[in-house]
């Protein structure tokens, strides 16, 4: 589904990501680990295509297609799709609008219920809302835009623990699963607290430390390890 080949991404002259590899089935859900400033959100713009991220070299194919020189809004509809770690708020749109625009009216009030938004659907998006709210909406939002590569960064951070279980169903429901044409869903999420792995199943965790891919393992087993040791290679 998304293979990432040698990927080396800078800004300008600053190098973020180097060298990155990483293998993601169809149908699987991978977790992305490691420290502030490693290089986990630039990975999920990079793969987004969004700016002001350059690829120096390697590849990303995403379902057979090398997707490096398209651009974002190719890439999303090709079925990509990111729930950002700080959205924005968008004043004069409604989180029914936005659904009308994306064509999702006919899923949004069961999918919003789920995810216990219900009483912000002709509320402005995330104009007031909590940071918890925020999250969970921006979970909706990319369900709603039914992508078949689901990439969230850090969905359950200031999330609480109640609607960490709400964010956590979602995501089981969507990855794994067919999309509305039928493909089945994969999915990558940066997790910082780690909390999402009691709530999802996540076949793989990948750690990322100073840009570079350092590790790749059972996410559980690999969460231990960083409980106790931080983020270093387990000894085999
Ligand atoms: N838009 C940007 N402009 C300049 N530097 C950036 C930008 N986005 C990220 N970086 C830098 O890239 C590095 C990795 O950041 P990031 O991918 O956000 O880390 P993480 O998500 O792992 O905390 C950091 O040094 C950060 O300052
Ligand atoms: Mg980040």
């Amino acid at each position: 589904m998304l293979e990432i080949r040698n990927l080396t991404v800078a800004i300008g002259d600053n190098v973020i990501l180097r060298d990155i590899d990483l293998h993601l089935p169809e149908g699987e859900l991978h977790v992305l680990l490691g420290p502030n400033g490693s290089g986990k959100s630039s990975l999920l713009a990079t793969i987004m295509g969004l700016p002001p991220f350059e690829v120096v070299s390697g590849e990303i194919i995403f379902a057979g297609t090398p997707i490096q020189s398209l651009d974002l809004t190719e890439r999303a509809e090709l079925g990509i799709g990111l729930a950002y770690q700080r959205p924005p708020s968008l004043d004069g749109v409604t989180v029914r609008s936005f659904a009308a625009a994306l064509g999702a009216v006919a899923a949004l009030e069961t999918e919003a219920a789920a995810l216990d938004l219900t009483g912000f659907l002709d509320r402005d998006m995330n104009v007031g809302f909590s940071g918890g709210e925020i999250k969970r909406w921006e979970v909706l939002k990319l369900v709603l835009q039914d992508p078949r590569l689901l990439l969230f960064d850090e969905p359950e951070s200031g999330v609480d623990l109640e609607h960490v279980i709400a964010v956590g169903d979602a995501i089981r429901r969507v990855v794994g699963a067919p999309d509305r044409s039928g493909r089945t869903c994969s999915g990558l999420v940066i997790t910082h607290t780690g909390l999402i792995l009691s709530h999802v199943k996540a076949d793989r965790a990948h750690i990322i430390k100073e840009g570079r891919l350092l590790h790749s393992g059972d996410p559980h087993e690999l969460f231990g390890h960083i409980q106790t040791e931080g983020y270093t290679i387990p000894a085999a």
